[in-house]
């Protein structure tokens, strides 16, 4: 476990910037090394950012299709464990920040296939740093800036989760029973991430894991009448709800771009895989557009449900010291575990969070203007 001996102070607040200062810990009597990631602890600038623009997403998963054998990165492998038939494989023994392009080309095909997997003892992935953490991300696609939350300064595309005993930076309701909010990151942009990036550089003794489901599992335990008709629908997704618990002086305070909302499939179809799969979640989508306010409520009211009581379709992620976990937003959901409050321990995470293409409706033509 890694403690931090730079406690947080409050984020100050100058210039319409936050920053986050350190000061050694009273209590730390030298005998504590000092936090060895403190260079990627959040950082609030007051830029501004532009809208988004769209841009064309190739999927390096293709170029692993005409591979022989499209599974040889993990050859390596010690141990290669399926976590669930449907969901997350566990991998010990494949350096990730030693694939090649053609290695990489793989990893972004078996997370396609997988939803999820888990890759142990990635200490030198973490140990690499930002701008690695940057070029590996670039591969698989273009690299999505939160536009609200904290980043290590000088790298905005490293999205960073944050919270101790005094500070949370993260995006979570506190007057709900339960902090467990599905979701897929940031589906309200118009090209929401595809083969996504994520690991902790400080973590609580216990607790803190992460929550995920297959939303190819979930739509297949529909009826073929039901996924009939949602495969005609369409749903809006969006930002402002994110935006606002910024705004109104919460996870830094900043707002670096203006929300969005846009308009998804209810059902996607992966690019290469040709899966198809759930798009709603409870956290960024709003409403089915056409249908009547107590239509659209019913329907996804159910789906949440769904999705929140399937165990089935779920895996828990236990975070060991230098886990690397890659997950594909597109076909998957997934929640933080807040129950470590109490402990006042750390947990710091960084996301690497590549863009993807528009979702594909799984219905061809689906007109997916308002
Ligand atoms: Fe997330």
């Amino acid at each position: 476990m890694t403690t931090i001996i730079a406690s947080v102070t409050e984020a100050e607040q100058g210039h319409g910037v936050a920053t986050l200062k350190l000061r050694p810990q009273e209590e730390n009597k030298g005998e504590e090394p000092p936090y060895k990631y403190a260079h990627l602890l959040p950082h609030f600038s007051a830029d501004r950012y532009p809208p988004l623009t769209p841009f064309e997403h190739v999927d390096p998963g293709h170029r692993a299709l005409s591979h022989p054998n499209p599974r040889s990165f993990l050859d390596s492998a010690s141990s290669v464990d399926e976590l669930t038939p449907h969901l997350g494989t566990e991998v010990v023994g494949v350096n990730l920040a030693e694939l090649d392009s053609a290695g990489r080309d793989q990893v972004a095909l078996e997370v396609a296939r997988r939803g999820l997997m888990v890759f142990r003892d990635q200490e030198d992935f973490i140990d690499r740093g930002p701008e690695f953490y940057r070029e590996w991300g670039s591969h698989f696609g273009r690299l999505h800036i939160h536009p609200t939350s904290g980043h290590p300064e000088g790298f905005p595309e490293i999205h960073l989760v944050y919270r101790d005993l005094k500070k949370s930076f993260n995006f979570e309701y506190d007057d709900a029973v339960t902090p467990t909010v599905w979701h897929s990151d940031v589906s309200y942009e118009l090209q929401p991430p595809g083969l996504t990036t994520f690991f902790l550089l400080a973590q609580p003794k216990s607790g803190g894991d992460t929550l995920f489901t297959s939303q190819v599992s979930t739509l297949k335990k529909l009826s073929p009448q039901f996924v009939a008709f949602l495969r005609t629908l369409k749903a809006l997704h969006s930002g402002f709800e994110q935006a606002e618990f910024s705004r109104g002086g919460r996870r830094g305070g900043t707002v670096r771009r203006e929300p969005v909302e846009h308009i998804h499939p209810v059902i996607r179809k992966h690019p290469v895989t040709g899966e198809e799969a759930l798009y709603v979640n409870r956290q960024f989508t709003r409403r089915i557009i056409g249908l009547k306010r107590e239509e659209s409520a019913a329907i996804l009211n159910f789906l949440y449900d769904h999705i929140d009581r399937s165990p089935d379709n779920q895996v828990r992620i236990r975070w060991r010291p230098n886990t690397v976990v890659l997950w594909d937003n597109r076909i998957t959901a997934h929640s933080a575990i807040i129950d470590f409050k109490e402990s006042g321990e750390a947990r710091h995470g960084a996301r690497i969070t590549p863009q993807a293409e528009r979702p594909i409706p799984a219905l061809d033509g689906l007109d997916l203007s308002l």
